[in-house]
């Protein structure tokens, strides 16, 4: 039986319906409160709203679970690689072995990009920031891939799913090539999905091109980690964008747009600069002080979620991964040192204990990603490589849902009430 909550206002009381998913906390149906009553519901910042159902990604944030298609994160970092995880956030479950081929097959097939998109690049200025050149080209492939626009159409929807996916990291290593004045890589097929990154990003038509397992291992479990997170700013901007049927590369350019600010994907950039910033282990009380101070604008980066309030289990693997990178390649890092004292000093301190301030996912890849020879600049790019699945995902999944509509917030408007033109 459904369970209902009763609303009353000015003695009049309606019935809520209460919505059950299959794990986490229910939802206050408020579909019929404003026809019902003439009120809207007031959440800035959507703290407590359910913005969709999804089967995609579930997270725990007290326990700090975090689950892909009903698999926890642990064990498909441990199990799969980048494409395998994708293909399960796409088509919601783990691929058989004929699934993974199709499925790279496919994805291999789309890796390049059109060659006059090539020269969009040269219209920008070299010192530009990758993740400026990847909201414009991104915008711009639908320019390109009319066969893939027709939104209604599920098998063109495919399409651009794999497109997109595809070609992410061509355009990344592209915009990184460019910003060094070095020619602009071609993919190579026979490659893994993150040797491939890597080789394009790295790799000079003057010398031949070793593959590091190490850094590739590592790469792989950074995209892993990144691909999907729920209805995150970027993704439910990608979904507030599609609702009104504009086409899937706008979309994404939409969620890399929203993904690059410091309080989302940006915040990888961020920790790294603030680290450097807080240069040595002594001057670590001062920025705690700092980040405590009301009145300063300055706050922990990489520190705090919206939804866990424990520790981030993408940022327990993070931190095993890159104590073990670092020692594989040999790399000492004082970097890591003040990451490793900033963490401990923070979570023994009274005030981020009270907010439940944990170390988030971003908190220590920059320190793996510095590691891997990849500059801070890169690092929010690589995010939206990664994350590109998750909104892909997340898309498809709402173009497929018949209670679809355009999303379309209201207000509570406080500005002057209707008044009479008078010339000042
Ligand atoms: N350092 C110091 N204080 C903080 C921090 C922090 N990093 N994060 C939150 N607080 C305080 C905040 O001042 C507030 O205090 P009070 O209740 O006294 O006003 C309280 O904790 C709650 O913060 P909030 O801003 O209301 O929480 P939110 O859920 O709106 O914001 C957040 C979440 C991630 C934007 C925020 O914690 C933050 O700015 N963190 C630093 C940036 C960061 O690391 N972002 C990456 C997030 S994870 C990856 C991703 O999403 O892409």
């Amino acid at each position: 039986m459904t369970r209902k909550a009763i609303l009353t206002i000015d003695g009049k009381s309606i019935e809520l319906p209460i919505l059950q998913g299959t794990c986490g906390p229910e939802a206050l149906d408020m579909r019929g409160l404003y026809q019902e009553t003439g009120l809207f519901s007031y959440d800035p910042g959507f703290t407590s709203t359910a913005s969709c159902s999804s089967n995609i990604t579930y997270i725990d944030g007290d326990a700090g679970i975090l689950l892909y298609r009903g698999y926890p994160i642990e064990q498909i970092v441990e199990n799969c690689n980048f494409l395998e995880a994708a293909f399960l956030l796409i088509y919601g479950d783990i691929p058989n072995y004929a699934q993974k081929q199709d499925f790279e097959k496919m994805i291999n097939q789309h890796t390049m990009v059109h060659e006059q998109l090539r020269s969009f690049f040269h219209g920008f200025r070299r010192d530009a920031h990758p993740m400026a050149i990847m909201v414009g080209i991104v915008g711009a492939l639908s320019a390109f891939y009319h066969d893939s626009l027709d939104i209604d159409d599920t098998s063109q929807r495919e399409i651009a799913t794999h497109r997109l996916i595809a070609k992410m990291p061509t355009i990344a290593a592209m915009a990184f090539n460019y910003s060094k004045g070095r020619p602009l890589p071609y993919p190579q097929n026979d490659l893994t999905y993150a040797q491939n990154f890597l080789k394009m990003m790295f790799s000079v038509p003057t010398e031949q091109y070793q593959i590091n397992p190490i850094i590739t291992k590592a790469i792989d479990r950074i995209f892993i980690l990144h691909a999907d997170h729920e209805q995150n700013a970027s993704t439910s901007t990608v979904r507030l964008a599609g609702s009104s049927k504009a086409n899937p590369f706008a979309c994404i350019a939409s969620g890399i747009a929203a993904l690059w600010g410091p309080a989302h994907g940006g915040a990888n950039e961020a920790v790294l600069a603030m680290l450097k910033t807080i240069g040595t282990k002594d001057k670590i009380p001062e920025f705690i002080e700092k980040a405590k101070n009301k009145n300063d604008p300055f706050r922990l980066m990489g520190f705090g979620h919206r939804v866990y309030k424990n520790y981030d289990p993408r940022a327990r693997i993070m931190r095993q991964s890159c104590h073990e990178v670092l020692e594989q390649l040999g790399i000492h890092d004082p970097i890591l040192e003040i990451a490793i004292e900033l963490e401990r000093i923070a979570l023994e301190d009274p005030y981020f204990i009270e907010k439940k301030l944990y170390p988030n996912v971003d908190f220590y890849s920059g320190i793996i990603f510095s590691a891997l020879g990849i500059p801070p600049s890169m690092f929010t790019v690589i995010f939206s490589v990664a994350r590109t699945v998750g909104w892909v995902a997340q898309w498809n999944e709402m173009m497929a849902d018949p209670a679809q509509k355009i999303g379309r917030p209201r207000q509570l408007y406080v500005g002057n009430p209707e008044r009479k033109f008078q010339k000042p």
